[in-house]
């Protein structure tokens, strides 16, 4: 995050803007719209001046900028051709800690002004900090369409309400009530012109709700797919800007967190190969009684969390305990990883079935049915294999696969950092060693290995800009 950002009061503060010019006026405008009193340095006004509204909050002061001007002042806006002079009032404004914006000059500005949504009271601003300002002018656009011009009307009648609902519904309920009337008709009938009906609906909500616990906690059990927060379900996602906690593993990647709803409280319960940092049985019971303080408890998990993720055991807990919950599947790593890897886990002429596999290892052993695994027509998918790979390459060829078989070993599948390493299962123990991976790894094994010669389209170095908040920080113990 380059610029940090902030919504100024300005009302009833002064500004000084240096410039005449039509864009000098736009500036004006705004300030002026924010409510603030805006002193103009400038040897003439451009006419755009003479249309500005609030235009008794304006006043010519000066010709020119000299450094008293800046007595008293809140804020400088500063549109000036001439790079020596807009650096020598912008200097002038730092020197005083006063906020500056030079217009076209982003290098001196202490502060920039975004493209703005007004909805007032609320305000979206959007800004690409100067570095690709038509795309933040067509974010605007996008985001202009998306929020009705009545926000501005809704938000007015909840403030108009705020007390009424701080008297009848107990603080812990609130949000959930302000969420339901927010989706409930009565925002539809404001957007429509109906405020007089809006009005009566919420005042119904108000005193139904007071007289029924609306807080009952929840508990989302949800899949957040294999670390690209693109392949996020729209119900996943939704539930995460909902949740009051969020109780999640080390296979959830950071870009994933930040779009859960920002104050809720986050608890991290991953886990680590032989380092356990909360026992399963704890999560569960942490489960129940999150849901049974009324909260709604967001279970975000890697991948599905029915494919080795334990969501199974994490309900039957809740089931006991009469909590409520919901299941949103994720994408599992094995259709993330090989869909980005370019390799179809099935295929007409090389594959006709697919088996996922553990390949977490127990005292130096696997618990597999070798015989139902080990087939020539079937694509093998290994999760948790990374440490047990020579392991697992030898008893699948021990079990009648050829040690030409194809296989292939991808780290960080569907990031910016993903690897794709591809041998057989001869030669995959060697190469995966030697390429250092890190986890999360998975392996796959089969003549559909094979394809991705042909059908590897995803380059990841072209989003290396994004590697940096990649990820799945997890240490190579764990595969
Ligand atoms: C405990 S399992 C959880 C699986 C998860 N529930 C799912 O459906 O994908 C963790 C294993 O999933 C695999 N995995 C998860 N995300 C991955 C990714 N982005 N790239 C490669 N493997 C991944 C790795 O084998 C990792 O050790």
């Amino acid at each position: 995050m380059n610029y940090l950002p902030i919504f100024l009061d300005l009302r009833d503060r002064t500004c000084l803007v240096v410039g005449g010019s039509e864009t000098a006026a736009r500036k004006a405008e705004l300030l002026l719209r924010a409510g603030a009193r805006v002193d103009v340095a400038a040897p003439d006004l451009h006419a755009g001046f003479a249309r500005l509204p609030h235009a008794d909050h304006l006043r010519r002061v000066a010709n020119g900028f000299s450094p008293e001007l800046l007595d008293g002042k809140d804020a400088v806006i500063v549109v000036e051709e001439d790079a020596g002079v807009a650096k020598v009032i912008a200097d002038a404004a730092r020197a005083r800690h006063l906020p500056v914006n030079v217009a076209d000059k982003p290098a001196l500005c202490s502060f920039i002004l975004p493209s703005i949504i007004d909805r007032s009271p609320i305000m979206v601003a959007v800004s690409s900090g100067g570095e690709s300002p038509v795309l933040a002018r067509m974010l605007r656009a996008r985001l202009e369409t998306m929020i009705p011009a009545a926000y501005g009307r809704l938000s007015a009648l909840a403030s108009r309400y705020k007390d009424r609902v701080r008297a009848a519904i107990k603080p812990q309920q609130r949000r959930a009530f302000w969420e339901k009337v927010f989706l409930s008709p009565v925002a539809e009938m404001v957007f429509s012109g109906r405020d007089v009906e809006a009005e009566a609906q919420l005042q119904l909500m108000i005193k139904d709700s007071a007289e029924q616990d609306i807080s009952r906690g929840e508990v989302y059990l949800v899949g957040a797919g294999p670390g690209n927060p693109d392949l996020l379900t729209f119900r996943a996602l939704r539930l995460m800007q909902q949740a009051d906690v969020i109780v999640y593993d080390r296979l959830v990647s950071q870009p994933i967190l930040d779009m859960c709803r920002r104050d809720a409280d986050r608890v991290y319960v991953g886990k680590e190969r032989d380092d356990h940092a909360v026992p399963q049985e704890e999560i569960n019971l942490m489960l129940v009684r999150l849901a049974k303080e009324g909260k709604r408890t967001l279970r975000l998990k890697g991948g599905d969390p029915f494919i080795f993720g334990r969501g199974g055991e994490e309900i039957e807990t809740l089931v006991e305990h009469g909590v409520p919950f919901q299941v949103v599947p994720g994408i599992t790593a094995a259709a993330g990883v090989a869909s980005y890897a370019g390799i179809p886990l099935t295929h007409r002429d090389y594959a006709q079935s697919v088996a996922f596999v553990t390949g977490h290892l127990k005292e130096n052993t696997f618990n597999l049915n070798w015989e139902g695994i080990a087939r020539h027509d079937q694509t093998i998918v290994i999760y948790m294999g990374l440490k047990g790979l020579p392991l697992l390459c030898e008893a699948l060829i021990r079990h009648g696969l050829t040690a030409e078989t194809p296989a292939a070993i991808v780290q960080h599948g569907t990031l910016p950092t993903q690897r794709v390493i591809t041998g057989d299962l001869n030669t995959l123990p060697a190469l995966a060693e030697a390429a250092q991976l890190k986890a999360p790894t998975l392996i796959i094994v089969g003549n559909v290995v094979k394809l991705r010669e042909k059908l590897g389209w995803f380059q990841p170095e072209m989003h290396s800009d994004q590697a940096h908040h990649t990820p799945l920080d997890t240490p190579d113990s764990l595969s």
